[in-house]
């Protein structure tokens, strides 16, 4: 479901059957089940199931809801990593991400559906209940095989679909019966014209009985009415099956009746079509031309041409083995359900070719990921919207990746998977998966360093250092100066220019100008002999940084402007919106609003694309400053108010305390200085809570002096309450008082909320809504109603494609990862505006 309703694609492909008692059932349970599990066998129906239920429930959750799909994950360690990274929360330096997301969702009133659990249980286990235990609005449905046996859980056992009554004579009734509705659907989209008739009915039931009503195994005897007469599938079944009820009763029922059908439906395959499939297991998910590139050719089984596979692969298809579906790109790409999957894989290691085909995945995946890392890092020309697609074909694979990635931890392959690893950096770092990055490249690295060749080991290295940054900075200094001398020695130029730039950022944190400088200039150095532009560009914006620091205003936004040209010559628009920030800044230091509000409008734009959240905040945040100056406080108090929910829901600590000093800021501007006392306190007290570097002191000053006024007493009484204030508790107060301290109406709100302009233009107003564009507007209505893409096109007009699109662009936008988040935001909104009168 990460492919049907969470963010990968959030579309159900084909028709939801039935399950009308089961889901009034358990909306009335799930009030009161705060873990609720969907138990049942493989294919019996319980993500398909836990899907509508979650879409009905979603509109309870005024905090959100999301479905977290754990099929693909191999590592239990990895469980907390993959909710974090669905819900939108980045791990926060020093602390476990755990904590982090217990930390975001303790205040929300937030539904969280765990998929597939079964191989993680104790993970899920564990995770689960400590979210439940710290956040008291939260409820979690899991589905798995077998029940999590946590406290309080309770478990459902998903039924089979119905069947109709043995003893029904009346044919329309009979065919009324889910598992019938199932099947005629499925045979209807293998057959068009095909239906339920008196002719076919019994044969039809026989089947559906036959297979128990599970509808997975509906779904593949369904498949084959295109070449088979329902008569002659019931027959077969029919066979089969009284084989199985003989057999020795060592699996539970529905599994070995789902078993007999996968089986069945197998051996029908031609001998090619059977091939095919067995290699097609080592994906998570796959585009046409992977599976040509890595499953044609010979192996130990078997030769496939490779112009046989678009034929192969549609077959399959036919047969319901392999899931055709678009990705946010609106290309096809296709994946089989779990337990086909492990069908398929049980093939591939009875033919012996198991290794064979996992190295020419391997070699295909490193091939691929390095050549779009090259575009990706601008080291060969392309342009921006070609760098973007990198960042989306990134989320396409990255199930194939992790795979990958496990694979090699398991198999001792450390060289294959540090390549990979390195050419995720960039998607890791912009994006803020720091603790995933190194969780990957620590493990890769403890499998052994001495046989690596220097330039995949350095690279590692400067890799593993610049996800270590953000979180320790002494830490990521040790790993570049390792990395710095296996790249010098091997002579790869760009990571040696790569570690220098990190040196000099790490030298900047620590307050040593003089040696930040001395490496900077030696990455321009090394980097404009290798002519590579992005490291020059790079270290060109830290030399600005150090120039403003020393006061030198005109010097920083000469080297500001330097970083930004380089960027827009090579078309690296990440280096741009950087580059922009920075100008941005000392343009709003200097009080040349004029000139800064364009350069964060700017950067936004470009930072939305790749959906930067920690530096969107930090754009919003500055625009929010401007406005401030302008007294344009709901303005302010808009982009403020985005900023600070991007900062809390990617779980950054330092980028919400930032916040409660802009609405403290606010506050102030707008004549409470009692708010903005207690928000500078709660600011403060969390600051020293992390161990972060005090706020400037004339800050807090400027803040105590608008508020001398209150008097001696109750300023301290004020700084206290603030003190007490945890960070949840302060966001609150602030998004709550400077809502009231707003004024209701009149030209400045109506003006703060046109639909003229957005963040992202250069008049820097914000755009109601979430910064959505009105055909995207449009389009949320859509999703709200519940259409597919398909349906959405023909109501507006547009293709499938493009609708995907707009719903890829509206995720980023909104920062959610699924169709349910949108629907949830789309609530949200409603009762925002009914509350303000909008
Ligand atoms: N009510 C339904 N309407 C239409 N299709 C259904 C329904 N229930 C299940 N299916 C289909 O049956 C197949 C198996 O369903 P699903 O993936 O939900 O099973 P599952 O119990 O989650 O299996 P697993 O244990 O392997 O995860 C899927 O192809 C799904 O689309
Ligand atoms: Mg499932």
């Amino acid at each position: 479901m990460e492919q049907g309703v969470h963010g990968d694609a959030g579309e159900e492909l084909n028709a939801f059957i039935g399950r009308e008692r089961e889901l009034g059932e358990l909306r009335l349970l799930a009030p009161g089940a705060r873990a609720l599990t969907l138990c049942g066998s493989g294919g019996i129906g319980k993500t398909r199931l836990a899907l509508h239920l979650v879409a009905g429930l979603a509109a309870s959750f005024p905090d959100g809801a999301w479905f977290v799909e754990l099929a693909d994950l191999r590592q239990p360690e990895l469980v907390a990593a993959r909710i974090a990274s669905v819900i939108g929360v980045i791990e926060e330096p020093g602390r476990p991400l755990i904590a982090t997301l217990a930390d975001a969702l303790r205040p929300r009133r937030a539904l969280i559906a765990l998929d597939n659990c079964e191989h993680l249980i104790d993970a899920c286990a564990v995770a689960s209940q400590l979210l439940l235990a710290s956040a008291p609005g939260l409820q979690v449905i899991t589905t798995s095989r077998e029940p999590l046996r946590v406290a309080a859980e309770t478990v459902w056992q998903v039924p089979p679909l119905s069947l109709p009554s043995p003893c029904s004579g009346d044919e329309a009734e009979i065919a009324q019966s889910d598992a019938l509705r199932l099947f005629a659907d499925r045979a209807g989209a293998a057959k068009p014209g095909f239906a339920i008739g008196p002719a076919n009915v019994a044969a039809v039931a026989a089947i559906c009985r036959a297979v128990d009503g599970v509808p997975l195994a509906i779904e593949l005897a369904a498949a084959w009415v295109r070449v088979l007469s329902v008569e002659q599938i019931a027959a077969r079944l029919a066979d089969r099956f009284r084989l199985l009820h003989t057999a020795e009763r060592t699996a539970p029922p529905r599994h070995r009746t789902l078993r007999a059908a996968i089986d069945w439906s197998h051996d029908l395959l031609t001998s090619p079509e059977q091939v095919l499939f067995r290699r097609l297991s080592v994906f998570a998910s796959w585009p046409l031309e992977m599976a040509e590139q890595v499953c044609g050719g010979q192996f130990a089984g078997g030769d496939l041409a490779v112009r046989d596979i678009l034929d192969l692969l549609t077959a399959l298809a036919d047969k319901s083995l392999v899931l055709p579906e678009p990705d946010a790109r609106g290309q096809i790409r296709y994946r089989m359900l779990d337990t086909i999957r492990d069908y398929a894989a049980e093939r591939l290691a009875e033919a012996n070719e198991p290794d064979q085909v996992h190295a020419k995945f391997h070699d295909y995946v490193v091939r691929e990921v390095e050549r779009l890392a090259a575009i990706g890092m601008a080291l060969v020309p392309a342009s921006w919207s070609a760098r973007v697609d990198v960042f989306r074909r990134f989320e396409a694979e990255i199930g194939n990746l992790r795979q990958a990635l496990t694979y090699c931890v398991a198999n001792g392959d450390a060289e294959t998977g540090l390549r990979i690893c390195v050419a995720m950096r960039p998607v890791w770092i912009v994006q803020g998966s720091f603790a995933e990055g190194a969780g990957w490249i620590d493990g890769l690295l403890s499998l052994g360093t001495s046989g690596l060749p220097d330039n995949v080991l350095g690279a590692a290295l400067v890799g593993r250092a610049q996800l270590a940054l953000a979180t320790d900075p002494a830490e990521a200094g040790r790993h570049a100066k390792a990395g710095l001398e296996l790249c010098r020695a091997d002579g790869s130029e760009f990571w040696a220019a790569s570690a220098l730039n990190l040196l000099a950022e790490v030298a900047l944190h620590a307050g040593q100008a003089a040696e930040a400088a001395a490496h900077a200039d030696a990455a321009i150095a090394v980097a404009s002999g290798a002519g590579d532009w992005f490291n020059v560009g790079y270290a060109s914006g830290t030399l600005g940084t150090l120039a403003a620091y020393r006061g030198d205003l005109a010097e920083a936004r000469r080297l500001g402007e330097t970083a930004l040209q380089i960027a827009r010559d090579i078309d690296q628009q990440w280096g741009a919106a950087r580059a922009l920030l920075g100008l941005g800044d000392l343009a709003r230091l200097t009080e040349d609003y004029a000139a800064a509000r364009p350069h964060y409008a700017a950067a936004l734009d470009i930072l939305r694309e790749v959906s930067a959240r920690p530096e969107m905040a930090r754009c919003l945040a500055g625009l929010g400053r401007i406005a401030i100056s302008q007294a344009e406080y709901d303005v302010a108090r808009s982009y403020f108010s985005e900023s600070v929910q991007l900062s809390r829901s990617t779980g950054s600590r330092i980028g919400v305390i930032r916040g409660l000093d802009s609405f403290a800021a606010l506050a102030t501007a707008q004549g409470n200085p009692a708010l903005a006392v207690q928000l500078a306190a709660a600011a403060a007290a969390l600051r020293e809570a992390a161990t972060l570097p005090e706020a400037p002191a004339t800050r807090t000053k400027r803040t105590l002096d608008g508020a001398a006024e209150l008097g001696q007493d109750a300023v301290e009484e004020l700084w206290r309450a603030g003190s007490a204030l945890s960070s949840d508790a302060a966001v609150a107060l602030a998004l709550a008082e400077s809502d009231r301290s707003s004024s209701p109406s009149g030209p400045s709100t109506s003006r703060s909320h046109s639909a003229a302009a957005s963040p992202g233009d250069p008049g820097g107003q914000p755009q109601p809504a979430g910064g959505l564009t009105a055909r995207e507007r449009e389009i949320v209505g859509c999703v709200v109603r519940g259409l597919r893409n398909s349906a959405i096109a023909d109501e507006l007009g547009i293709s499938p494609a493009t609708v995907a699109r707009h719903v890829a662009n509206i995720m980023r936008k909104l920062g959610v990862s699924s169709r349910h988040q949108i629907a949830a935001w789309a609530a949200g909104q409603a009762a925002t505006d009914g509350r303000t009168g909008r």
